[in-house]
C-alpha cells in the first residue's frame, strides 16, 4: 500500500505501548485511525490526542474477545471515516509462570485475547475489506516468542505460536489479492504489558508466579521503544513485507530451532 494518506485504519489495544505508537505513526502519515481497546477511556485519551495535532482519529470501546464488540466498534468506525483500509490486530496480554503453575483459567484468558482475538478481528474485516473491494492491508502482531520458546512463558509462548501459525496460513489464501498481509514479530519492548496484563487478568487465571512476572516487568524496561516497532509496521505495510521484525538479530534463535529440529529429523 504505497498511499496511506486518506486511508482509514483500526488498531486493536491501541490505547497504549505498541498499538498507540502505531496510531500515532499512522496518523502522522495522514490515515484517520480509529484506536479500538478495552481501556475505553484510553483510546478517547489518545484520540484526543490526534485531534489536537490535527489528525482525525476515534477512540472506541472493543472487547476483542467479543465478537459483537469488534462488530458494533467496526460500524462506529465506518459511519466515521468510511471502509476500514488498515487493520492492526494488536491487542495482547502476557502472563508469567512456568507451566506447572499455570490453571485452565490462564490458558483462556491468553488465547481468548491473543488468538481468538485475532481470530475474530479477521473474521470481522476479512468479509468488510472483500466488500468495499479497495486495496487493504492486515498486521497481526505475534512476537518473537512465536518463533522460540521463552522460559517461563509458556502460555504467553504458545499463543504467539498460534498466531505465527494462522498468520502464515491466511498468507497462502490472500496471496494475489488486494489484501496485504503482515505478521509482526516485536522481540522486548518497552511497554506496561506486565503490570496491565496483571491489572486485566480474569477472577480465574490463578497462575501467578511473582519471580517470573517480576522478570517480565523488569525485562521490559530494557526493551526497545514502541515508537520503532511503529516505524517498522508502516514500512511494512508501505512495502508489503510478509515478516516485520523490529529485532532482527533474534531471529538467529528461530534459525538455531530450525536448525535442531532439521537435526533431529535428520537422527
Ligand atoms: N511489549 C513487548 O515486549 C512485546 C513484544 C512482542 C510482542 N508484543 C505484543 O504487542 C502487542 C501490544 O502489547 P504492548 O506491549 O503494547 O502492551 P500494552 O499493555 O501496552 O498494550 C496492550 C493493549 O491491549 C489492550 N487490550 C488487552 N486486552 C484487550 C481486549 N480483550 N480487547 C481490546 N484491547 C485489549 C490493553 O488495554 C492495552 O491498551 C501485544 O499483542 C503483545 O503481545 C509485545
Amino acid at each position: 500500500m504505497k498511499q496511506l494518506g486518506g486511508r482509514t485504519a483500526f488498531v486493536t489495544g491501541g490505547a497504549n505501548g505498541i498499538g498507540r505508537a502505531i496510531a500515532r505513526a499512522l496518523a502522522a502519515e495522514g490515515v484517520a485511525v480509529a484506536i479500538a481497546d478495552l481501556d475505553a477511556a484510553a483510546a478517547k485519551n489518545v484520540a484526543a490526542e490526534l485531534d489536537a495535532a490535527g489528525h482525525r482519529s476515534l477512540g472506541v470501546e472493543c472487547d476483542v474477545t467479543k465478537r459483537e464488540s469488534l462488530e458494533r466498534a467496526l460500524a462506529e468506525t465506518n459511519s466515521a471515516f468510511g471502509p476500514v483500509h488498515i487493520l492492526c490486530n494488536n491487542a495482547g496480554v502476557a502472563a508469567a509462570a512456568p507451566f506447572e503453575a499455570t490453571t485452565p483459567g490462564d490458558w483462556q484468558w491468553v488465547f481468548g485475547v491473543n488468538v481468538m482475538g485475532v481470530v475474530n478481528g479477521l473474521q470481522i474485516f476479512l468479509p468488510h475489506m472483500r466488500e468495499h473491494g479497495e486495496e487493504a492491508h492486515i498486521v497481526n502482531t505475534a512476537s518473537m516468542a512465536g518463533l522460540f520458546p521463552v522460559g517461563r512463558m509458556p502460555t504467553y509462548s504458545a499463543s504467539k505460536f498460534a498466531v505465527v501459525g494462522l498468520t502464515e496460513c491466511l498468507a497462502l489464501e490472500l496471496e494475489g489479492s488486494p489484501i496485504g498481509l503482515t505478521l509482526l514479530c516485536p522481540g522486548i519492548v518497552n511497554t506496561d504489558l506486565a503490570a496491565r496484563s496483571r491489572a486485566q487478568r480474569p477472577a480465574d487465571a490463578t497462575g501467578v508466579d511473582e519471580d517470573s512476572e517480576r522478570m517480565l516487568e523488569e525485562g521490559a524496561r530494557m526493551g526497545i521503544d514502541p515508537a520503532d516497532v511503529a516505524t517498522c509496521t508502516v514500512d511494512a505495510i508501505r512495502s508489503g513485507a510478509f515478516y516485520a521484525f523490529s529485532h532482527p538479530e533474534l531471529v538467529s534463535q528461530f534459525a538455531e530451532r530450525a536448525e535442531r529440529i532439521a537435526a533431529a529429523a535428520k537422527g
